[in-house]
C-alpha cells in the first residue's frame, strides 16, 4: 500500500525519452542561473497580472487578461524549450508548467472564464514544487509588493503559502504554516491532510534548512488540546527524527544519507501507519535534489537516485494538481533500464498507476498509460 497520495488520474504526464536530455551544467548557487531568473521574472509579471485580474473578471479588462495569460503561456513555453540551466529533476515541472499555462489561456479564449481561474490558481503547484527543491538565499522583494497588493487573506492558508512560495516569500511562507498549524478554524487532522505539515516541513528543511524551526512548531501542533491521540503519536516520532536527522541534512555524502532516510523510513511503514516516515522522505528530498543538481553523470547512479526520489514523492502528501512521482520513477527506468533499480521502480510505478486509476467501476487505465507501462517494460527486458 501507498500512503497518503492523491489519485494521479488527472495530472500524469508521458513525457517519452525525448525530454530526457543529458543535461551538461555544473551545480549552481542559487544566484547563478541568469537565464533562469529572467525567465522566472516574466512568468511573475505575467502571473501577478492575470491573477489580480481574475479576481474582478472585469468586462472592461478581458483584453488585458488574455495578454497577461499569454505571456504567461509564451514565458513557460520558453522555460520549456531554454531551461538548460536546470537539473533534469526539473523537466516534469517544466513540462507541466507550459501545459497548465496554455490550458488557462485557451479556457479563457474560449470564454470559460471560470475555468481558467480555476487552472490558474492551481499552476502556481508548479511554482512550488519546483522552488521547494533547493536551498535558497536570495531575496525577490517583488514578490513581497505584489502579496501586500492583493486579496490573500481570503484564501485558506495552505492556498496563501503556496503563493507565497510562488513568489519566492519563504520565510512569509513558513510563517502563514505556523499559523495554520495553529488555527482553531480546522480540525488537527484536516490540518495534516490537506498537506500543511508537508509542505511547511519541504520548504522548512529544503529551502532553509531550521530543522530546530520545524520541531518548534510541530511541538505546538502536538500540544493543541484537539489533537487527538493517533496524531500526537505521529508528531512525536516526526521530532525525534527531526533530532536525529539534523546532523545528516547538511550531508555532503546526499545520495548515501538519502539512501539510509528512505531505507529507515520504510522499515517503520508497519501498522498502524505509514506516515510515521513522513520526516524521512522529506530530508531524503532534500538531499536528493542537492544531490541530482550537483550534476552526476553516471547513468546507474541517477537511476538510484530519481528511483528514492519517486519513493519520496509517493509518501509526501500533495495539492491536488502536480505529482512527480510517475516522472521520477519513468526517468530512473530510462536512465539506466539495466541497473537493479529499474525492477523496483517498474514494481513501484506499475501500482501506483494500476491503484490510482482503479475506483469502484473497475481499472480505468488510460492507454497512454498502459503504453507507457508496455514500453518500459520492453526497455527493462531488453537491457537484461
Ligand atoms: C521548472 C521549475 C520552476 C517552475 C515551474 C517555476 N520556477 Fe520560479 N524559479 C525556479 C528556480 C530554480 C529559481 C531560482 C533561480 C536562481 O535564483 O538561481 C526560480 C526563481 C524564481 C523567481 C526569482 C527570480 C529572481 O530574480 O530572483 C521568481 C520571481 C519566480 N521563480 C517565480 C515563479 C512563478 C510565479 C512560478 C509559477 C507561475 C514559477 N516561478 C515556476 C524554478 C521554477
Amino acid at each position: 500500500m501507498l500512503g497518503n497520495r492523491r489519485p494521479v488520474a488527472r495530472r500524469a504526464l508521458v513525457l517519452g525519452a525525448t525530454l530526457l536530455v543529458v543535461w551538461g551544467g555544473e551545480a549552481r548557487a542559487d544566484t547563478e542561473r541568469p537565464v533562469t531568473q529572467s525567465t522566472m521574472r516574466e512568468i511573475f509579471q505575467a502571473l501577478t497580472v492575470a491573477y489580480r485580474l481574475s479576481f474582478d473578471d472585469d468586462p472592461e479588462q478581458r483584453e488585458a487578461m488574455t495578454q497577461a495569460l499569454r505571456a504567461l503561456s509564451n514565458s513557460a513555453h520558453r522555460l520549456l524549450a531554454h531551461g538548460g540551466e536546470l537539473n533534469q529533476s526539473f523537466d516534469f515541472l517544466r513540462a507541466s508548467l507550459a501545459r497548465d499555462a496554455r490550458e488557462a489561456l485557451y479556457h479563457y479564449e474560449s470564454g470559460n472564464h471560470r475555468s481558467a481561474r480555476f487552472v490558474l490558481q492551481e499552476l502556481t503547484e508548479n511554482c512550488f514544487a519546483c522552488h521547494s527543491k533547493l536551498p535558497s538565499e536570495r531575496t525577490f522583494g517583488l514578490g513581497k509588493e505584489f502579496l501586500a497588493s492583493v486579496r490573500i487573506a481570503d484564501l485558506e492558508p495552505v492556498d496563501r503559502a503556496r503563493l507565497e512560495v510562488a513568489t519566492r516569500q519563504f520565510d512569509a511562507a513558513l510563517s502563514t504554516y505556523e499559523q495554520a498549524l495553529q488555527s482553531r478554524a480546522e480540525s488537527p487532522t484536516y490540518i495534516d491532510l490537506n498537506g500543511t505539515v508537508s509542505n511547511y516541513l519541504r520548504i522548512a528543511l529544503c529551502v532553509r534548512n531550521d530543522p530546530a524551526r520545524a520541531e518548534k512548531a510541530l511541538l505546538a501542533f502536538q500540544k493543541r488540546p484537539d489533537t487527538p491521540r493517533y496524531l500526537r503519536d505521529h508528531v512525536e516520532r516526526w521530532r525525534e527524527t527531526l533530532n536525529v536527522l539534523k546532523p545528516v541534512l547538511n550531508s555532503k555524502r546526499e545520495l548515501e544519507a538519502a539512501r539510509r532516510a528512505v531505507a529507515q523510513a520504510q522499515s517503520r511503514a508497519v501498522f498502524p501507519s505509514e506516515r510515521y516516515g513522513l520526516v524521512q522522505y522529506v530530508a531524503a528530498q532534500c538531499l536528493l535534489n542537492r544531490f541530482v543538481d550537483s550534476n552526476p553523470k553516471d547513468a546507474d547512479v541517477l537511476a538510484e537516485a530519481f528511483y528514492l526520489l519517486g519513493v519520496a514523492d509517493a509518501h509526501i502528501t500533495h495539492g491536488i494538481w502536480v505529482s512527480e512521482t510517475e516522472y521520477f520513477l519513468e526517468a530512473s527506468i530510462r536512465f539506466a533500464p539495466g541497473s537493479r533499480f529499474a525492477e523496483p521502480a517498474y514494481a513501484f510505478l506499475e501500482e501506483y498507476i494500476l491503484t490510482g486509476y482503479t475506483g469502484s467501476a473497475g481499472v480505468n487505465l488510460p492507454p497512454d498509460m498502459s503504453k507507457l507501462l508496455d514500453e518500459l517494460r520492453a526497455l527493462i527486458d531488453s537491457a537484461n
